[in-house]
Order: C-alpha cells, then sequence, then structure tokens
C-alpha cells in the first residue's frame, strides 16, 4: 500500500509521461487513469491528466462536461502556439486535467493529412514544461490519430487488458504499432507494463487469461490483478473516484497497489 515513499521517485524537476492505451473499448482505460491518478496524488505526487478521448470519459468520470469545455486538448493538438497553463482545470490538490471536448473528433478528422500529425501533443507538452511529476494521458479506443499522439508523447505506456476471451488479440496490434512509434517517431517510449482489469477469481477463464499475460510479458505484467465488482461503475456518477468514493473497497485498494507499481517503475 502506499504508507511509505518506498518506490516514489524522488527526483525532482522529472516529469513521467504515461500513456494509457488498448484499442479495444470498454477495457477500464479512463477508470484506471483516474483511480490511479488520485492514488499517485494523495501519494504527494504532482499529476496532471490529459484526456484526448473525443467521448471524454475520463473528463466525465471528473465531473466536467466535455460537450461545454471551454478550453480542451483540442487547442494541444491543433493551436500554433499551445498553451498547458491556459487549458488545464484543478481537479484537486496536486492533481489538473486538460479535459476532452466534442472537438477532438474535428481534430482527428483535420489532422488526418497533416503533416507531423502524431507530433502535436509531444511538441505542446514539450514547449510547455510543467511542475508535474506525473502526466498521464488516457486515450480513446482504436488506434488512430490521437491515439499515436499519445503514443508519441509519452516515455511508457500502460496497457490495462480486461480478462476475457480474446482479451490478447488486440494488444498484439497495440504493441505492433508502438514498435513503429518507437522505431519512426518516438525512441524513447517504453512497455512501462501491461495489467489485467475486470479480474473475476471465480471465473477459470479469467485466471487462464491472467496465465497467458504472465507468459507473454513476464515481467513486464503488474502484479496487481484489478478485480471485477459493480461498484466501480458507479462511482464515477458521483464525480469522484472510487478510490474517494468507497477507499476501503477491494478494487481501490488494488488501484493504490497499482500504483505503487506503476511509480517504482521510473
Ligand atoms: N474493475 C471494474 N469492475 C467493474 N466495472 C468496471 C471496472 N473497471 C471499469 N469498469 C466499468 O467498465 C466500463 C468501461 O470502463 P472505462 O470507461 O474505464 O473503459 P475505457 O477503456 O476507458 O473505455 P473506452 O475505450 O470506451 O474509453 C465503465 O462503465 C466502467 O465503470
Ligand atoms: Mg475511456
Amino acid at each position: 500500500m502506499l504508507s511509505n515513499t518506498a518506490g516514489y521517485q524522488d527526483r525532482i524537476g522529472m516529469t513521467r509521461t504515461l500513456v494509457i492505451a488498448n484499442q479495444k473499448g470498454g477495457v477500464g482505460k479512463s477508470t484506471s487513469v483516474m483511480n490511479l491518478s488520485i492514488a499517485l496524488a494523495a501519494h504527494g505526487q504532482r499529476v496532471l491528466l490529459v484526456d484526448l478521448d473525443p467521448q471524454g470519459g475520463l473528463t466525465g468520470a471528473f465531473g466536467l462536461d466535455s460537450y461545454n469545455m471551454q478550453h480542451s486538448a483540442f487547442s494541444l493538438l491543433m493551436s500554433a502556439h499551445p498553451s498547458v497553463g491556459r487549458v488545464l482545470y484543478k481537479l484537486r490538490e496536486r492533481l489538473a486535467l486538460v479535459p476532452a471536448s466534442l472537438d477532438l473528433a474535428a481534430a482527428e478528422i483535420r489532422l488526418a493529412n497533416a503533416p507531423q500529425r502524431a507530433l502535436r501533443l509531444r511538441q505542446a507538452l514539450q514547449q510547455n514544461p510543467t511542475p508535474f511529476d506525473f502526466i498521464l494521458i488516457d486515450t480513446p479506443p482504436g488506434l488512430g490519430v490521437l491515439t499515436a499522439n499519445g503514443l508519441v508523447a509519452a516515455d511508457e505506456v500502460i496497457i490495462p487488458v480486461q480478462c476475457q476471451y480474446l482479451a490478447m488479440r488486440g494488444v498484439r496490434a497495440l504493441l505492433e504499432t508502438v514498435v513503429r512509434v518507437r522505431k519512426h517517431l518516438n525512441p524513447s517510449l517504453r512497455l512501462g507494463g501491461v495489467f489485467a482489469t475486470m479480474y473475476r477469481p471465480n471465473s477459470t477463464h479469467a485466471r487462464e487469461v491472467v496465465e497467458e499475460m504472465r507468459a507473454v510479458f513476464g515481467h513486464k505484467m503488474f502484479r496487481t490483478l484489478i478485480h471485477y465488482d459493480e461498484a466501480v461503475a458507479e462511482a464515477p456518477v458521483a464525480g469522484v473516484s472510487l478510490l474517494e468514493y468507497a477507499p476501503t473497497h477491494p478494487v481501490a485498494q488494488g488501484y493504490r497497489a497499482l500504483a505503487e507499481e506503476v511509480a517504482g517503475g521510473g
């Protein structure tokens, strides 16, 4: 648990940028970003979230309306002089969000043929050094230009895998994309790790998926298993994370343990 500073970085002035990606929809990307960010901030880390999903799942989970945002990640991708400071919203102590807005979908179309289209977010973040320890980027499902911007901007990719039939299939395509991004656009991108979500301990099949993940990813698989529980879906309705809504819930404890593993991986 996060009761001590073991595993947490003590480097001053270094930002670790993590992108949470899985091309499959509904695997727990946004839920994981939200809960990890709360766990990291509670542990004294300064965290900036970037929501790159036009559907705004992460933005909405924090109670903001992505249909009505004045400032959003759109301008980080599209503006000639992007300013991170102008588009971030303070959510909690040590936690801020660059929200999504619906026009991110338009950005996807407008960037389709733009030169250096996948480099936009990276350039915006590089031009705006921020005092954050972590930047966590939430991506939409699919492997389009928005997800590509997340991968190119990040130091590490973290992949949640749902403990379900065929879950590993989409991960292969994502890993191939990671290899391509590393080769052409972001040589320093590395696999931060893979973790299992929506794990049902009573399901033989779920256990088999976890075994397959361990066999494929070895030490790159985080030890923590995030269990399936209906309470996880209820928390965002209140605009708060599970960690705040039900701090002693086993899934909340899981996310705290996962945050510790993630933080220790720098
Ligand atoms: N551990 C869990 N147990 C039960 N339900 C979960 C769990 N994690 C996430 N959920 C629920 O599953 C749904 C999908 O989760 P989430 O939105 O985080 O996935 P996502 O990968 O971000 O989806 P998308 O690809 O559409 O952005 C949500 O309703 C969420 O509340
Ligand atoms: Mg999402």
